[in-house]
């Protein structure tokens, strides 16, 4: 049997469907090793959402082609956005033997096979219909813990600055009980904390139009809070524009719903929001924030940021900083704007904020954050939360940390306890990053 080692980059996503690879490839021939020295193909599942996710990769890719100089056995193959971005460039010019799109996965094991007799072998056709449903995926560098389910694929939201409709097509859901059949399956192996996962979660829709058939993503989360009382359920990405009354109400009525929402709001300037087609205004963004803050007010809330977008101003940039004081995030992903080939910005707009201002713009961005996220952990201090425990400490390994519902890192005393286990903590330090507890 030839190995396979998969590599994952980017998105949480991209965590899942090496999940789905390696389940397709495993019942099919090959078996999946953690050791990338022993494999005879290496997948590498790839992000193609800025410039230097994709530059990573080449690199990658230049040093794969050193090795298989001493391996000529080995064959490489690149899976995902990056794959469905560069075709058969990627043959061509990083002479990659496999390249495959996230819709693709199914063919690799045939796709694999014509490789080794060495032909190129590319498919990165996007489907409108393919959600890999049927599939039970394998959980790849688990923890046995925590896990992902992919909900639905593909966006059609057009950000003018995302490249992801055009690496991952067209939107579509999946059957509600396979989400629910794998959930429950988790939750027997001992699985304990799932995020559903979409690239918009709330336009999930299921049996449009058909009356109670219909399940619309709060009644999802329903469906699957409902499994047990002691499954953790997460969500990522809600989009600003589709985020409703129904979901955050479902949030608030089950207390194993984590209270914790990712909300990107990208920019704080009504100017930049409408170049990015976002299509909400921050008066908009404000009131959503307002329902999530009166339904649920232990709700912590993060969001991601892009600084520097076309003809960004200092006003422009001033308005992203007041909102992020305005909401007080208690976290956030920060990036500098990378103009991706081929997105509505690439071909509307001029990318005309030097690297040295988005640099400057990004480090102001990051501060304020830092800032936010220590207010927001010393007003934890003193407060109890409930913690499942997920892993060692990385510093010390007489620690144990866990997650609370607000998804906010906590270490405490390793004791007698057990990973999977629920534990009541109280906080009484904090850093920017990280909180610590003692159990009560
Ligand atoms: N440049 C910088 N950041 C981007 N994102 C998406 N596309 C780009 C881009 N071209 C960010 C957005 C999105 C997150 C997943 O990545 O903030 O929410
Ligand atoms: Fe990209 Fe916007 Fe879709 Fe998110 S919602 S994947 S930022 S196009």
């Amino acid at each position: 049997m030839k190995k396979v080692f998969i590599e994952t980059y980017g998105c949480q996503m991209n965590q899942a469907d090496s999940g789905i690879v390696g389940k397709i490839l495993s019942t099919s021939n090959y078996s999946i090793t953690m050791d990338e020295n022993e494999a005879d193909i290496i997948l590498i599942n790839t992000c193609a959402v800025r410039d230097n996710a994709e530059k990573r990769i080449h690199n990658r890719l230049h040093d794969l082609n050193a090795l298989r100089k001493k391996k000529s056995y080995l064959k490489v193959g690149i899976i995902g956005c990056m794959a469905e971005r560069l075709k058969d460039s990627l043959i061509n010019e990083d002479r990659v033997d496999i390249v495959a799109g996230p819709d693709s996965y199914r063919k690799l094991p045939e796709l694999i096979k014509k490789s080794e007799k060495n032909n190129a072998s590319i498919d990165v056709n996007l489907s409108e219909d393919e959600t890999y449903q049927d599939i039970i995926p394998m959980e790849i560098n688990s923890n046995n813990i925590t896990a992902f389910i992919s909900i639905m694929r593909g966006c059609e939201n057009f950000c003018s600055y995302c490249v992801v409709p055009y690496t991952r097509g067209k939107e579509r859901s999946r059957d509600p009980k396979t989400i629910v059949e794998q959930a429950k399956n988790l939750f027997d192996k001992g699985y304990r904390d799932i995020t559903l996962l979409g690239q918009n979660v709330n336009s999930y829709i299921y049996n449009k139009g058909e009356g109670e058939k219909e399940v619309n993503f709060a009644r999802l989360m329903a469906m699957v809070a409902q499994i047990n009382p002691l499954l953790r359920v997460r969500f990522a990405t809600s989009h600003p524009k589709d985020i409703s009354r129904e979901l955050i109400d479902t949030i608030a009525k089950y207390d194993n719903i984590c209270k914790y929402i990712h909300l990107p709001v990208q920019s704080g300037s009504n100017n930049m929001l409408k170049k990015m087609n976002r299509k909400y205004t921050i008066d908009e963004y404000k009131e959503k924030i307002s329902w999530i803050r009166q339904a649920i007010p232990e709700c912590s809330i993060s969001t991601d940021i892009i600084a520097g977008f076309c003809s960004e101003t200092i006003e422009d940039h001033k308005q992203t900083i007041e909102i992020m004081k305005w909401v007080g995030y208690d976290s956030a992903y920060m990036f500098k704007y990378s103009q991706r080939p081929g997105t509505l910005a690439a071909k509307k707009y001029e990318d005309d904020i030097t690297e040295q201002e988005k640099t400057r713009r990004l480090e102001e961005i990051i501060d304020v954050q830092r800032e936010l996220s220590l207010k927001s952990n010393q007003k934890d201090i003193g407060k109890t939360f409930e913690i499942l425990i997920e892993g060692e400490s990385k510093r010390d390994n007489t620690k144990l940390f866990g997650r609370n519902s607000q998804n906010k890192v906590i270490i405490v005393d390793k004791g007698n306890h057990k990973l999977g286990e629920y534990l009541n903590v109280k906080v009484n330090n904090c850093t920017s990053a990280t909180l610590f507890g003692e159990e009560i």
